[in-house]
């Protein structure tokens, strides 16, 4: 399917990212309807949107005038045939678990358009695995960053069957919806972003667990540093700065502690064991209990809007 054959857009699931997976491509003019069981998301998830416009709007990146247009082109419903019986692009945004998707995947066949586009927004999993066999040619995975509606990076990840058609479409797409899409040749879990990340969090759940920083230092640390030096230059060129000479050296040092491999980190399972899942309970390693869900969202937004302002020359090619 070619971009200009793609006019409607179902996104399966309406929890902490389909909403804003939603809102992107209906802020750049598609009709998006959003399927989810359960009736109490599509109210938060309307709530959510509306909030994520406003906020857009006093950033000076998103005109008031188009708000109601936009919310008019989402609709929601619990019909799973309603929903993506039409689509030319079906986002799968649903709870991470491959025997779920896949059962998903099977429901879709049944009822998607022969040539409609898939794409799993699934962060690890191998869903190439429990795609059908005649979906494969039109399934990537496209990887979105919380906030979607915000962060520019999807990451498209090519399966087995993929066709180049397929993955060129959706880049364009992406591109389209005013995302920063890479590509990955072929599937690993985790793709590029999050193996970086379960690395940072193997040290960071070492550094809380033996006491050696609290939470709040640790974010404070990383804010004042790698975050903001990363944006400028990645992972890859900062060796170039720092000198490799000194950077081979430090890996050789006999005295460096390394963290153990740890998959039951302390500090996570004890919160978890407690049903403090985070904001989306209201507590977590931080506290947001006595605050509404938009009103945190907003606050976290309206911080990486301030960044993104600036982030926007260094990821779009032409303006770097
Ligand atoms: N949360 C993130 O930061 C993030 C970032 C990138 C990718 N992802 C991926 O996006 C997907 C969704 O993640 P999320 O954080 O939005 O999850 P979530 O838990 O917030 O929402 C999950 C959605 O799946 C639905 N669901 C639950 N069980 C279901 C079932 N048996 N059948 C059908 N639907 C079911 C829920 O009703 C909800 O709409 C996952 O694959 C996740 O790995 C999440």
């Amino acid at each position: 399917m070619k971009l200009d054959e793609i006019r409607k857009v179902t996104v399966l699931g309406c929890g902490t990212m389909g909403p804003g997976i939603a809102q992107t491509f209906a802020q750049h003019g598609y009709p998006v309807t959003v399927w989810s069981n359960v009736p109490e998301e599509h109210e938060r998830a309307v709530k959510v949107v509306k909030t994520s416009l406003e906020t857009f709007v006093q950033h000076d990146m998103f005109r008031s005038a188009e708000i109601e247009p936009v919310l008019k082109r989402l609709s929601f419903t619990t019909e799973l045939e309603a929903a993506a019986g039409d689509a030319d692009l079906v986002v799968e945004c649903i709870v991470e678990n491959l025997e779920i998707k896949g059962g998903l995947f099977r429901q879709l066949d049944a009822c998607c358009k022969y040539d409609a586009l898939i794409a799993s927004n699934t962060s690890f999993l191998d869903i190439f695995k429990v795609t059908p066999e005649r979906r494969q040619r039109r399934t990537v995975i496209a990887h979105w960053f919380a906030p979607p509606q915000i962060m520019p990076l999807v990451e498209v990840v090519r399966g087995p069957g993929s066709s180049e058609d397929t993955v060129d479409t959706m880049v364009a797409l992406l591109r389209r919806a005013g995302k920063t899409p890479i590509v990955m040749q072929k599937f690993v879990p985790g793709f590029a972003i999050n193996r970086m990340l379960r690395i940072l969090g193997r040290e960071t759940f070492f550094l809380l667990d033996n006491g050696y920083i609290t939470a709040d230092q640790l974010d404070l640390a990383v804010k004042a540093s790698l975050a903001p030096r990363m944006m400028v230059l990645g992972l890859v060129q900062r060796y170039d700065f720092t000198g490799l000479d000194l950077s081979a050296r430090n890996l050789e040092n006999p005295d460096f502690l390394e963290p153990p491999l740890d998959n039951r980190p302390k500090s996570l399972f004890d919160l978890v064991e407690k049903g403090d899942f985070g904001v989306k309970t209201g507590k977590g390693f931080y506290d947001y209990s006595g605050r509404n869900y938009e009103d945190v969202l907003k606050e976290r937004d309206d911080k990486l809007l301030k960044v993104l302002k600036s982030l926007d020359f260094l990821v779009t090619p032409e303006k770097g």
